[in-house]
């Protein structure tokens, strides 16, 4: 990985300045505010339903993974004062002084800690966003040199966040697997033990935010991914029947997303969708991802009951760990890589 500057810091010294390497082509720039009406049909479904196995809940799950990859819950259960907490943890990080957000920075070739998003080339469009990647569950290989102990009540903060997430997650996946053909515990079986991740994300104002991009396009190379948006500055968009569509905010829901181990398992049938983030001229916004992933040495391929003749077999079986690397390799083709994988 290149190292790149702190956007931060690029920010603080002058906040007119939009280096080149940051400078969209002008096909790939965006339109801010997007307004897109579109944007009201994204689904939104009760997860309080869908837990007490509600049909009409669960088809709307189906036909979200379908048709949009994206969707928003409400009613997940997640305590108010858990987001909030979180929120405000990520925010009290990135106001510390550089160099003390250095000591958690990124070392060698560790992907977590505080740092920017991995980079292959020095023509590559950088991302107006600096970022902590931490490895949250399971409990026994958290890395605690790169959690910042010097914001007090960031370590509990992540752990109430992380345990309410896994309870989502989880409920969301049995939810897919009864939806895949398998029973409750399908996709449990089948990704094995998974990691939780979590990449907590601080897009700086930029001062021509129609330019650049907080997050370039691409696709979540997990299982899936639960979401927490800044309520007030919106700024995540999916790409949708060739369109971008901007995710409003809802207050306190979480938006989730199929990612492409579950477009493989699933043989193509639910689709993990193009997405990327935009900047705000006069704020920053804050999010979070939390990704649930398999671990390294798990086979990933089409799940045999989702592959027969009307639907033949898209991807080819292959290694966690080898897709990954192939996905980093390939990051700047947004999700190209999907259909190169046969
Ligand atoms: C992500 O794709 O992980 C982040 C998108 C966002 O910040 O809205
Ligand atoms: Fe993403």
């Amino acid at each position: 990985s290149l190292p790149v500057p702190s956007v931060q810091e690029l920010v603080r010294n002058d906040p007119q300045s939009v280096p080149q390497r940051y400078t969209q082509l002008p096909a790939d720039r965006p339109v801010v505010p997007d307004i897109s009406p579109l944007s009201f049909d994204i689904p939104i479904v009760d997860f309080a339903l869908l837990a007490k196995g509600d049909e009409n809940e669960t088809g709307k799950l189906d036909l979200a993974c379908k048709e949009w990859g994206f969707f928003q819950i409400i009613n997940h259960g997640v305590a108010e004062e858990v987001l909030l907490n979180m929120k405000a943890a990520i925010a009290a990080f990135f106001e510390l002084p550089l160099e003390e957000k250095n000591k958690y920075a990124q070392a060698g070739n560790d992907f977590q800690g505080y740092g920017q998003a991995y980079v292959v080339s020095e023509e590559q469009k950088l991302d107006w966003c600096d970022m902590v990647f931490l490895i949250t569950l399971p409990h026994e290989i958290r890395n605690l040199k790169y959690w910042p102990h010097a914001i007090p009540g960031f370590k509990e903060a992540i752990e109430r966040y992380s345990k309410e997430a896994k309870r989502v997650a989880e409920e969301i996946c049995a939810n897919l697997s009864l939806l895949m053909g398998m029973d409750k515990d399908g996709l449990k079986r089948f990704y094995g033990k998974t990691k939780q991740a979590m990449r907590l994300n601080y897009y700086p104002p930029c001062s021509r935010p129609d330019l650049v991009l907080g997050f370039n396009p691409h696709s979540d190379p997990d299982i899936v991914t639960l979401l927490l948006q800044d309520d007030e500055v919106p700024g995540l968009q999916i790409r949708h029947k060739g369109k971008w569509i901007p995710v409003k905010p809802i207050r306190n829901a979480i938006v989730v997303n199929v990612g492409d181990v579950v477009e493989i398992l699933s043989n193509g049938m639910y689709k993990s969708i193009e997405h990327r983030a935009t900047t705000n001229e006069s704020k920053a916004r804050i999010s979070l991802a939390t990704i649930m992933i398999p671990y390294d040495e798990l086979e990933i391929g089409p799940m045999q009951c989702a592959v027969d003749d009307g639907r033949p077999r898209m991807y080819r079986n292959i290694k966690y760990l080898d897709y990954v690397r192939y996905t980093l390799g390939r990051k700047t083709e947004g999700k190209a890589h999907l259909d190169n994988i046969l």
